[in-house]
């Protein structure tokens, strides 16, 4: 293993693997979209979630006298739509309608959502910040909205059970993943006094120790099965029906 240095600019690189949102946001009766991959909860009560939107973004503006946005979490289903409303502006034209994605009505606010995505989030400006040269929008969550295929009503995570289903994030340029798999983490919750006297422990590090070797082997049986041309063809990316309105 060798640690590069890298520009400070390329440090948000480090952060990729977010999930990526359309947010779409409404004023005067006319709608926009457009990706957003700086997006992360501030506050559980009230529910705050925040958002960075460049001010040369329309949706900035709209954002702005709107007084309001919604996050809509798109699946891999949606993939060329979400980088397509990336690289044109709502001062364009009408974006959604060019996208030619379907849309339905929010629960509290007047922005559309979009079909094609695994949950949604509307939210009221709370308040806003200036940060660099980004605008960061302090959203106050009014409604929310999951689709039971993608996100698990009892356990209250992403499901992760199928490709199709799970939201799409971002690493950077035309670049987006999907998550692999969840994993539980072995270590038990004693006392604090208790956890901090013991340390990690052999087990755990036993443990970890097994995994990389397991880790390693798959890594090399996959190898090895590329090598010889025997890998499943990838039918993923296979239009699923949209979700009930
Ligand atoms: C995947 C992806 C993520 C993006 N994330 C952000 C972001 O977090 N903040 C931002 O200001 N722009 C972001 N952009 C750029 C805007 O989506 C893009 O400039 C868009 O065309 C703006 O549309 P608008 O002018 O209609 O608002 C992102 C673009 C893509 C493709």
């Amino acid at each position: 293993m060798v640690r590069r240095r890298m520009e400070e600019v390329d440090a948000r690189r480090l952060l990729g693997g977010a999930p990526v949102a359309i947010v779409t946001t409404s004023w005067r009766n006319v709608a926009n979209a457009m990706p957003l991959a700086w997006s992360m909860p501030v506050s559980v009560d009230p529910p705050l979630i925040a958002i960075a939107v460049h001010p040369g973004r329309h949706s900035h503006d709209m954002i702005t006298f709107g007084e309001e946005f919604a996050l809509n979490f798109p699946s891999k289903v949606i993939l060329n739509h979400t980088q397509w409303l990336g690289m044109v502006s709502g001062l364009q034209g009408d974006k959604i309608e060019g996208s030619r994605l379907p849309y339905f009505r929010a629960k509290i606010i007047d922005a559309p959502l979009l079909e094609g995505c695994v949950g949604w989030i509307e939210c009221a400006v709370h308040d806003s910040y200036t940060t660099g040269d980004h605008k960061l929008f302090i959203g106050r969550v009014m409604a929310a909205q999951a689709d039971t295929d993608a996100f698990d009503f009892d356990t209250g995570l992403w499901s992760l059970a199928d490709d199709e289903y799970k939201p799409l994030s971002y690493l950077g340029g035309r670049t987006y993943s999907v998550l692999a798999a969840a994993f539980e983490a072995e270590v038990e919750q004693r006392s604090p006094e208790q956890m901090a006297e013991e340390g990690l422990g052999r087990e755990l590090e036993e443990v970890e120790a097994e995994r990389a070797i397991k880790r390693e082997e798959a890594e090399e049986a996959r190898h090895e099965q590329e090598r010889r041309g025997e890998t499943e063809p990838d039918t993923s990316a296979l239009p699923r029906p949209r979700p009930e309105q």
